[in-house]
């Protein structure tokens, strides 16, 4: 990423009436005043396709995102992005955003869930294509960890791994293979009866009052995607936010002065605030920083 985007300046009237688009519903009016961590992202569309114990509250995100733009801040960065709530703020209040994740993982999550834009029609006819393919296909238990084999029963890791090898026939990295890939992956904690505990953590010794049959999760959690792409395209929306894989103690891809706003968790690094300076633009180094800690 070499060119600094356009930004569009918008006089405060402007400003002041798109974001009155964005006025939440009374159930989101309700959660504002209540906790500050990703609890209560669960009930929130796209945010809550996987649950990231790490990430931040989206609708603390929200608050200061359309403050800020009413502020005449058009351009955000996320150093940190984790599972891409900011990413996901920033886009819904027509912000620019960038978003950098160094973990593998955490960034496919974030990348996926910028995929909501995609068609939910075509996408739930391809994950429940999965479905009835996993279905035919006889699944194994062995050859997993012995861990694995801890967290689920003999017949529910048959019906995962039946799910697995269904996804795996039909993988293209393209993006309904990639929201597959998600539900798929964001299923495993509800089937098994083994404790969990906060963050992502599990507790073999210990068991839960239910588990969720693999072949009923999936269906279900492929209903709610495409259910919150329905709805989330039917909101107020600006550009797509661009996430990186990438380590955010040099940035490197980021360009000089790129942005406006800087959201991010208390950095546990000691010289980043050079880099910091570097991508924000110097008038709005300063004011622009936000930590936040739950
Ligand atoms: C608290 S979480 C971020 C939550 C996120 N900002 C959100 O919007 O929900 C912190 C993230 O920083 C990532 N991280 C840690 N060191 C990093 C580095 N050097 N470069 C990029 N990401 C890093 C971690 O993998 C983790 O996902």
């Amino acid at each position: 990423m070499k060119a600094k985007p356009e930004r569009t300046k918008k006089s405060d009237n402007s400003v002041k009436e798109q974001l009155a688009l964005y006025t939440s519903t009374p159930q989101e009016k309700k959660l504002i005043d209540t906790t500050s961590t990703f609890s209560e992202n669960v009930s929130l569309p796209i945010h809550r396709w996987f649950r990231y114990s790490a990430g931040f509250s989206a609708l603390w995100v929200r608050n200061l995102i359309s403050k800020e733009r009413a502020n005449g801040r058009y351009t955000v960065i996320d150093p940190f992005a984790g599972s891409g709530t900011v990413l996901l703020e920033a886009e819904r209040c027509g912000m620019l955003s960038i978003g950098l994740e160094a973990h593998p993982f955490v960034a496919r999550i974030a990348n996926v869930k910028l995929f909501w834009r995609e068609d939910g029609s075509i996408f739930r006819e391809y994950a429940l294509s999965i479905l009835e393919e996993a279905r035919r296909i006889r699944g194994e238990d062995n050859g997993y960890p012995q861990l694995i084999k801890k967290c689920f029963p003999s017949g529910t890791l048959r019906r995962l791994d039946s799910l697995r090898r269904a996804w795996e026939e039909a993988a293209d990295e393209s993006p309904l293979s990639e929201l597959s890939w998600l539900a798929l992956t964001s299923i495993l904690r509800e089937c098994s009866p083994v404790g969990t505990a906060q963050w992502q953590y599990v507790l073999p010794k210990k068991r839960k009052a239910k588990s969720v049959d693999p072949f009923r999760a999936f269906t279900e959690k492929i209903y709610l995607m495409t259910d919150d792409m329905f709805t989330r395209q039917h909101e107020e929306h600006g550009p797509k936010a661009v996430l990186s894989r990438e380590d955010a103690r040099t940035c490197d891809s980021v360009p000089d002065d790129w942005a406006d706003l800087l959201i991010t968790s208390p950095s546990i690094y000691r010289d980043i605030n050079a880099v910091w300076c570097r991508i924000t633009n110097n008038e709005a180094y300063q004011p622009s920083i936000f930590n936040y800690s739950s």
